[in-house]
């Protein structure tokens, strides 16, 4: 992970980012990028890059769930190893504070607006028990009634594994519940949370939750952008003739 060059896709080596531990058992879904890349090279063998299959996968999920749609750049290239301690290092954490998250995006070129809208996207999806364990039991930035909800799926001293949506009133649907949640402390992990607890993105969160369609224009804006990370172009890597192997 340097940037949008699916290095993430790698699992040909016992090092890779797939099984670093903000991924595993997180980031899934890897044998549909796959599928993807096989009838591609039927069709057009050597051209498309694994990581402009991913980045198109990203906005076709966005519309699947009845969120934006936007044009993917595309000409990215793969690159020819995975980057598992890039990974560990730079990827966000769910116990971090507001500043700590801007640091994190703005190290990417990302701005605080973009990091408002992307973390939007937990607006569908699960979370395993040992992510937002801590905010349930210990939290004090909490709705007590969603708190006591979310015990209940959520053992103190077990069942790490087991999921609860990001989002609790439209888990299937990119859309600003995510914010309107927010709002009334029904974030469910640490890092949701932040972003409206009195710090600099409450007016983002506020905004987002009273105006959905510019949460939907910003986020397909933020998503453009992440795309544009340190992508490799011209002949820098490869393309890869499977996604999960260098060639
Ligand atoms: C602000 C920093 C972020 C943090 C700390 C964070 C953290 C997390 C965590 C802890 C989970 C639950 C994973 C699990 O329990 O297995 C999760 C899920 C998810 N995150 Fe994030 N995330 C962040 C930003 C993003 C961004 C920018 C995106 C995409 C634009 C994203 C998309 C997702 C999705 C779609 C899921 C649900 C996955 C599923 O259901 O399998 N997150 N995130």
């Amino acid at each position: 992970m340097l940037g949008c060059d699916g290095s993430i896709l790698l699992n040909d080596t016992a090092n890779n980012e797939r099984d670093v531990i903000f991924n595993k058992n997180s980031a899934r879904g890897y044998e549909l990028i796959d599928n993807a890349k096989t009838e591609v090279e039927k069709i057009c063998p050597g051209v498309v890059s694994c990581a402009d299959i991913l980045a198109v996968a990203a906005r076709d999920a966005s519309v699947a769930v009845s969120g934006p749609s936007w044009t993917v750049k595309l000409g990215r290239r793969d690159s020819t190893t995975p980057y598992p301690d890039v990974a560990l290092s730079d990827l966000p954490r769910f116990t971090e504070s507001l500043p700590e998250l801007i640091a994190r995006f703005e190290h990417k070129g990302l701005s605080e607006r973009d990091m408002v809208a992307l973390s939007g996207s937990h607006s569908i999806g699960q979370a395993q028990c040992f992510t937002f364990r801590d905010r349930i039991y210990n939290g004090g930035d909490i709705d007590a009634g969603f708190a006591s909800t979310r015990r209940r799926g959520c053992p103190v001293s077990s069942g790490d594994s087991k999921l609860a949506p990001l989002e609790l009133v439209t888990p299937n649907q990119l859309d600003n519940n995510y914010f309107k949640n927010l709002l009334q402390k029904k974030g469910l992990l640490q890092s949701d949370q932040v972003l409206f607890s009195g710090g600099s993105t409450d007016s983002i969160v506020s905004e987002y939750s009273r105006n959905p369609s510019k949460f939907l224009s910003d986020f397909a804006s933020a998503m453009v952008k992440m795309g544009d990370i340190e992508p490799l172009t011209g002949s820098a890597g490869q393309i890869r003739r499977i996604c999960h192997a260098v060639n």
